[in-house]
């Protein structure tokens, strides 16, 4: 019997209609359009409504990943959830609602928190569960309404986050050209407390601020993301025996435009490749490279075999990159 290889079927995603521009932030911080622009890149972010949750922002994604990719959702065997904005906090789990709203019932749900890199996670444990032969399609969701835990009278985080959703149908293929080749992921938690967002009430039971909003040491989460980010990538490129000329599409997670310039000049990537979206929805966190891949899926730009290459670091801090042939039509 050939070998069953994991296979990126196909993306979706889907960004809330209002848009928070820089000329709103003016208006509420203490800040301007040019500083937020040549800071962080970002011009506009989507929000949320206030009956908008992440469950619904994940299920208009999920949708769109499973028409896509062309199966029925008694197809699916397995769903998968990164946010770190779940509709109730630990239970029940963001998957399960998504599941329930999608009518799946009685398989594998449940939810994962790796902040901005929880997508490329749970891509590694979709790839691992379908590759030990235990599942055959799994949907995978990144979802995130990040202005419900963003402080939006602090001006060096409420620029940067917006809210949205991205998600992908994780299958099986025995070709290994349109295999995800291989992911690497990773955390280091003595850098917990340069971002958090919000504290737990088990360990901080006072009523204070950072139980609400969450929290950012920017300056210094900016140094460790460049290089972490730069490493990772050269880290899985050489470790496949891949050039970065080979690479098609560069999708980094989009927090900061400086950032991700940072790794694509080090990595020598052209502007053509390296996907952007930083400039129109900000960070969302789970969402941002679901969202990224899917504008550029939209664009035209991706084709089905073409070489992927993801980058990505959260809150943690955790990070990971991946290396895939994308396998949808
Ligand atoms: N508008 C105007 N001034 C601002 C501002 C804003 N929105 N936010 C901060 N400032 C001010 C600061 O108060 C500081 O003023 P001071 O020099 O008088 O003290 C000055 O700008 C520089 O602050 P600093 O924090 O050093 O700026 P920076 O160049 O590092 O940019 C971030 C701030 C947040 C944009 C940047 O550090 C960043 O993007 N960090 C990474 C964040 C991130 O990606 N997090 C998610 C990881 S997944």
């Amino acid at each position: 019997m050939s070998k069953v290889f994991a296979c990126f079927k196909s993306i979706g995603a889907y960004a809330p209609k209002k848009v928070l521009s820089n000329e709103d932030l003016e208006k509420m911080v203490e800040t301007t359009d040019e500083w937020i622009l040549q800071r962080t890149g970002i011009k506009e972010r989507r929000l949320a409504s206030e009956d908008e949750l992440t469950s619904d922002l994940g299920l208009k994604a999920a949708k769109l990943a499973i028409e896509r990719a062309g199966i029925k959702t008694d197809e699916i065997d397995a769903v998968i959830c990164a946010t770190l904005t779940p509709d109730f906090l630990c239970m029940p789990a963001t998957a399960c609602l998504i599941a329930s709203k999608l009518g799946i019932k009685n398989v594998l749900a449940f939810d994962v928190s790796a902040a901005c890199s929880g997508f490329v996670y749970i891509l590694y444990l979709a790839k691992s569960l379908i590759e030990s032969g235990l599942h055959k399609n799994i949907l995978i969701i990144g979802a995130e309404k990040l202005s419900s835990v963003v402080d939006y009278t602090d001006r060096g985080t409420c620029i940067l986050f917006g809210d949205g959703g991205g998600a992908a149908i994780i299958g099986t293929t025995t070709d290994k050209n349109e295999a995800i080749a291989d992911i690497q992921i990773s955390a280091d938690g003595d850098y917990a407390h340069l971002l958090v967002a919000p504290r737990s009430r088990v360990t901080h039971p006072k009523d204070d601020r950072t139980l609400e909003y969450l929290q950012m040491a920017g300056n210094e989460v900016f140094k460790v993301a460049v290089k972490t980010l730069t490493n990772d990538v050269v880290e899985i490129l050489q470790k496949n025996g891949i050039s970065a000329d080979e690479i098609d599409h560069f999708i980094p997670h989009q927090a900061n435009l400086r950032i991700i310039e940072a790794v694509r000049e080090k990595l020598n990537f052209s502007h053509e490749k390296t996907v952007l979206t930083v400039h129109k929805y900000g960070n969302t966190s789970a969402a941002s490279i679901p969202m990224a891949m899917n504008d550029a899926y939209e664009e035209g730009r991706i084709k089905h075999g073409d070489l992927i290459l993801l980058d990505t670091f959260g809150g943690g801090f955790t990070w990971g990159s991946a290396l895939l042939r994308f396998g949808g039509k």
